[in-house]
């Protein structure tokens, strides 16, 4: 999953199949989606390009639906709640613990592409803070060392 020639020449060819490009649209998103794991600018003219429609028009779609992404997405999301409660309770560093331990910033993909670090408002769990969650697991009373522990099982 990367922009690369490839990947570029094997959406062209996708593209290409259609005989009704334009309208043929959001299923050719779905396939850029999944061969570049997101759908950036530079990928959202390329598709533009080949239906010639304006990148303007490509971008409001990509944007209305939810499940298309502009950024890379890592196998696993890794959210790390800063609402008030979990700020209080240590959110902020085990936010930069996961930084250091995973060398990236909050918003980035690790470089094997398995965990995408974010931090967020608030997940429903207060009363438990700090709270972080990864994949579908809901890590309360989080400490840097029971997110490590669990960490190590998902890079299994
Ligand atoms: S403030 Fe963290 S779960 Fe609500």
């Amino acid at each position: 999953m990367s922009l690369s020639y490839e990947n570029y020449l094997a959406l062209e060819k996708y593209i290409e199949s259609f005989e009704d490009k334009r309208g043929s649209l959001i299923i050719i998103l779905h396939k850029a989606q999944e061969i570049f794991g997101y759908i950036p600018e530079e990928v959202q003219e390329f598709i533009g390009e080949c239906i010639d429609l304006p990148k303007e028009k490509i971008s409001e779609i990509v944007n209305f639906y939810s499940f298309f992404s502009t950024e890379p997405k890592g196998k696993y999301e890794i959210m790390v709640c800063l609402g008030v409660k979990c700020k209080k309770k240590g959110g902020y560093a085990i936010l930069k613990d996961l930084e250091q331990e995973l060398q990236i910033k909050d918003g980035e993909v690790t470089k094997d592409g398995t965990f995408r670090l974010k931090s967020v408002n608030c997940l429903g769990a207060c009363g438990s803070a700090p709270v972080v969650v990864i994949g579908s697991t809901l890590i309360t009373e989080a400490d840097t060392e029971k997110i490590k522990k669990i960490l190590h099982e998902f890079e299994k």
